[in-house]
């Protein structure tokens, strides 16, 4: 099916229908002005060329009508954020009603729990994955221990099987079948950040629901890499951010997702501000706070209108080449990576990531024999950007919308040269 040579990862490139867009990105370059081979999208995506121009823009407008910027600027300020809305649903699988852009991951998955973690005395516990991003252990433990809980007694973790890396989602319906009615909330990473395993949502709904959980999703692995499908998957919200595979810069705003089931709730507690309030009546003042249906009624601020242009930037980008066109690539691209590292047939090396292109998106997590970080040291050091994640793994994504087949071979070319003299 693939073939391990230059030649033939370059006709690879040659037949990609979206090969052209690696040439909108800025690549970083060593001092010799050659390409780096950039394989962290899942950390920090890379930056759009017509980024700048979109920030200009609101630069410019900001510059030429200042406050009436909000109403005048050729993008108007005031409903900024919705001019993401449609593009954003489509890339997370969502209607637009569920989705808004706004704050920052963690905090949106505070304000989410604010409204759908409600634990009485009996049904209190949360269950992550043992191996959850630690941002979200923390909110967790912390969501625990303000609603007056033992995190050690709250927190459930779902682990993997002694000997091996990755979740199996009987051992979660063990869980909840055993303590589902003190189990108030799955609070559960899409796409693991570590070994890129890409969870069933659909499934982890239908287990957590059954005992009257609620189910939240931290996609932030999962936004711009893999199909979501999150209103189908029926989970209650999500949250993600925009930095990684969104490529929308450093620290940029987050998304959120609400289950249209619980739109028209009005009675869910949760954190006001005057973003939240009904826009009809928002600039009256002095009104008695009327919640806006939908993902808008969990806004609280006015927007940070240029790190919304870099989002704007990158999803046009997004919305016109669709999430199942890269998706394609991307089971293509990573396909490949994966002929290649077995190929090496190497005892120092084991991928970790599934096997099964349906349950990952593109990165490939490469475990090293006896957590030897020299090796990543080394890549780093030929200009091959990936990352290391303690204790032992290599984090490597080769992101279709900029990453080639040749980018992949060269990797693994170099990969086995370094392997060759341990
Ligand atoms: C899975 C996951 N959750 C949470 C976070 C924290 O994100 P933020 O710093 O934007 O709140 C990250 C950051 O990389 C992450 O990968």
């Amino acid at each position: 099916m693939y073939e391990n040579n230059l030649a033939y990862a370059q006709d690879q490139d040659k037949k990609d229908a979206l090969a052209a867009y690696r040439d909108q990105f800025h690549i970083p370059k060593d001092d010799l002005g050659k390409d780096w081979l950039y394989f962290t999208g899942n950390s920090l995506g890379l930056q759009p060329k017509q980024t700048q121009a979109y920030i200009q823009q609101e630069l410019d407008d900001w510059a030429k009508y200042g406050v009436e910027g909000h109403f005048e600027a050729k993008n108007p300020w005031m409903p900024y954020h919705e001019f993401l809305t449609e593009t954003m649903a489509e890339v997370v699988g969502a209607k637009n009603s569920e989705v808004v852009v706004m704050n920052t991951l963690t905090t949106n998955l505070h304000m989410l729990m604010v409204s759908f973690y409600r634990p009485t005395a009996k049904k209190f516990k949360i269950v992550i994955e043992s191996d959850a991003f630690p941002s979200d252990r923390y909110a967790v433990q912390s969501q625990l221990k303000f609603h007056g809980f033992d995190p050690e007694e709250g927190l459930v973790e779902w682990k993997p099987r002694k000997g091996e890396e990755l979740l199996q989602i009987e051992d979660l319906e063990k869980i909840v079948e055993e303590q589902g009615d003190e189990i108030a909330l799955l609070l559960i990473g899409g796409v693991n950040y570590y070994t890129g395993q890409f969870l069933d949502l659909k499934r982890i709904t239908q287990i957590g629901h059954a005992k009257e959980c609620v189910v939240g999703i931290d996609l932030a692995h999962g936004a711009g890499n893999i199909e979501a499908n999150l209103h189908d998957s029926g989970v209650d919200f999500a949250a993600w951010c925009t930095y990684k595979y969104l490529n929308s810069g450093p620290g940029s705003l987050a998304g959120l997702f609400v289950h249209e089931r619980h739109q028209h709730d009005r009675d869910l507690p949760r954190f006001a501000g005057w973003w939240n309030h009904n826009k009809e009546t928002r600039f009256n003042m002095r009104q008695p706070f009327d919640v806006m249906p939908g993902a808008e009624g969990w806004q609280l601020s006015n927007p940070p209108i240029l790190s919304m242009a870099a989002i704007r930037s990158s999803l046009d980008m997004f919305k016109e080449v669709g999430m199942s066109a890269l998706r394609e690539k991307s089971e293509r691209l990573t396909g490949y990576f994966e002929f290649l590292l077995d190929s090496l047939d190497s005892e120092q090396i084991k991928i970790i990531t599934p096997r099964d292109p349906k349950r990952r998106g593109c990165q490939l997590s490469i475990q090293v024999k006896n957590a030897d970080k020299s090796l990543h040291k080394k890549l780093t050091e030929n200009n091959i950007i990936t990352d290391w994640r303690e204790p032992d793994v290599i984090r490597c994504a080769p992101v279709p919308l900029y990453n080639t087949y040749e980018d992949v071979y060269r990797m693994v070319a170099k990969l086995k040269d370094l392997l060759s003299h341990e």
